[in-house]
């Protein structure tokens, strides 16, 4: 069987979400209408380690026109949507996702994948990558190249590369500026508060909202709940970052002040154990617990369950840990990002761009491979500006250009005031 799938008769609405979503992916359609006609991919085999959502599933059929053969898995055990899943079965990926499935399951669905014999990869936290490198090198011979999607990935990689271990070259997606300016901060900003509310229909307004990190992800999240009336506050390690998110008019504190205050905690730092034992502990009674970062070890989970004398499953992405001081902390979605757990994803407008910069990067490898290191690389810049030209076109939003004086100008140095 090629597909390990929740329930293929779940295809008909997952066909029609996709649909749904397409209407506002613009530009990967151009794109698609391109690959179509160009063919760029043909006799390529790619496996795809994404979240499956309805904005993948328009990426995979964009891939397929452009001659793709595609296999998918998930980026994420509870992130995948079953619908979109069965759907995709349906369009003729092999297919291995199933919402929930435990870490086992996961890795068993990444090496299905790899079953296919990928010339190519394109990768959402690296997982595909570190399986091909750590237990899979007999494919390495026919790998010409990856993508990957997003920072903890990018992160990961860049430490392969920067050790000698990477073996074939990676574009860095989530660096292009069409991609983390508008996905991290806009997508991650709204789905991320729009999991969080479907999870628990708690009133943010008047509420402290403690976000970790004030990276791309960390702006949008704080920006979003401050727009629905949270007090913000902000936890860094970063200095620069600090500063700005004081400047942004959040109040910025160690997590040992904020931890006994806050409402609401959201970790988005890409890094381990931002929220562990000592935090747990001071934590007030009824506090809500999630991460949006990419996994879900910014939690120490076994520190919140030995801490615990009993866990119950509240409703849907809710567990009541009952500590033994007598307090109850709520986590959301297993701790997993909280986003995809929850709710479904970026809104495809943004995931739009994010997905053209995966198609473009995906056909500047099979074109480029050739004269490419064993190296992390930046999306091209004329990718780049493409994609936001193409995007501000479809918004029908028109921009000026430089006059010849003006062009003159800024490419001289004679003329002062
Ligand atoms: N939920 C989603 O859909 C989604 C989307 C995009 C990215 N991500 C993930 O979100 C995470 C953050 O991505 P980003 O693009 O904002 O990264 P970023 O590098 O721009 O920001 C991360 C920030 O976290 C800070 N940080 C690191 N350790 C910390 C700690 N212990 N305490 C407080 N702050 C700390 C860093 O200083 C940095 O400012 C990554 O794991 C990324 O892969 C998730």
């Amino acid at each position: 069987m090629n597909y390990d799938i929740k329930d293929i008769k779940l295809a008909a609405e997952g066909k029609l979400r996709i649909e749904w979503a397409s209407r506002q992916m613009p530009v990967l359609k151009l794109i698609q209408t391109r690959f179509a006609v160009e063919k760029p991919f043909k006799g390529v085999r790619i496996a795809g380690c994404l979240h499956i959502t309805t904005e993948t599933a328009n990426l995979a059929l964009a891939l397929q026109a452009g001659g793709a053969d595609l296999v998918l898995c998930a980026s994420n055990p509870l992130s995948t949507q079953d619908d979109v899943a069965a759907a995709l079965v349906k369009y003729g990926f092999p297919m291995f996702c199933v919402k929930g499935e435990d870490n086992k399951t996961y890795y068993s669905h990444i090496i299905s994948a790899l079953g296919y014999k990928p010339n190519l990869t394109i990768d959402d936290g690296a997982d595909l990558v570190s399986t091909i490198h750590k237990e899979k090198t007999r494919l390495l011979p026919d790998i010409i190249g990856g993508t990957e999607e997003t920072t903890t990935g990018v992160n990961r990689l860049r430490n392969m590369a920067k050790a000698k271990k990477l073996k074939y070259p990676i574009i860095a997606v989530n660096d292009a500026k069409t991609k983390h300016f508008f996905d991290n901060r806009y997508g991650t900003g709204q789905s991320t508060l729009d999991g969080i509310i479907r999870a628990t229909n708690r009133l943010l307004a008047g509420a402290n909202f403690v976000v970790s990190g004030y990276g791309w992800c960390g702006r949008g999240v704080s920006m979003r709940a401050s727009g629905m009336g949270a007090k913000v506050i902000v936890t860094e390690i970063n200095p620069l970052r600090a500063l700005e998110a004081v400047m942004d008019g959040y109040q910025v504190m160690s997590m040992e002040k904020a931890a006994p205050i806050g409402d609401f905690f959201c970790t988005l730092t890409g890094d381990i154990h931002v929220l562990r034992k000592e935090h747990f502990a001071m934590m007030k009674d009824g506090a809500i617990v999630s991460n949006s970062g990419h996994f879900n070890v910014e939690l120490n989970l076994d520190d919140l369950r030995e801490m615990s004398s009993s866990v119950r499953s509240m409703r849907d992405f809710v567990e009541e840990f009952s500590l033994k001081n007598g307090r109850r902390i709520y986590l959301l979605g297993e701790g997993r990002l909280i986003n995809l757990a929850a709710a479904e994803g970026h809104p495809s407008s943004v995931m739009d761009m994010s997905f053209a910069n995966q198609a473009l990067c995906s056909e500047y490898i099979v074109k480029n491979h050739v004269s490419l290191g064993k190296q992390v690389y930046r999306v091209p810049m004329d990718i780049d500006r493409e994609i936001a030209r193409l995007k501000l076109a479809s918004m029908g939003v028109e921009i000026d250009s430089l006059t010849p004086e003006q062009d003159a100008y800024l490419h001289s140095w004679e003329m002062g005031t």
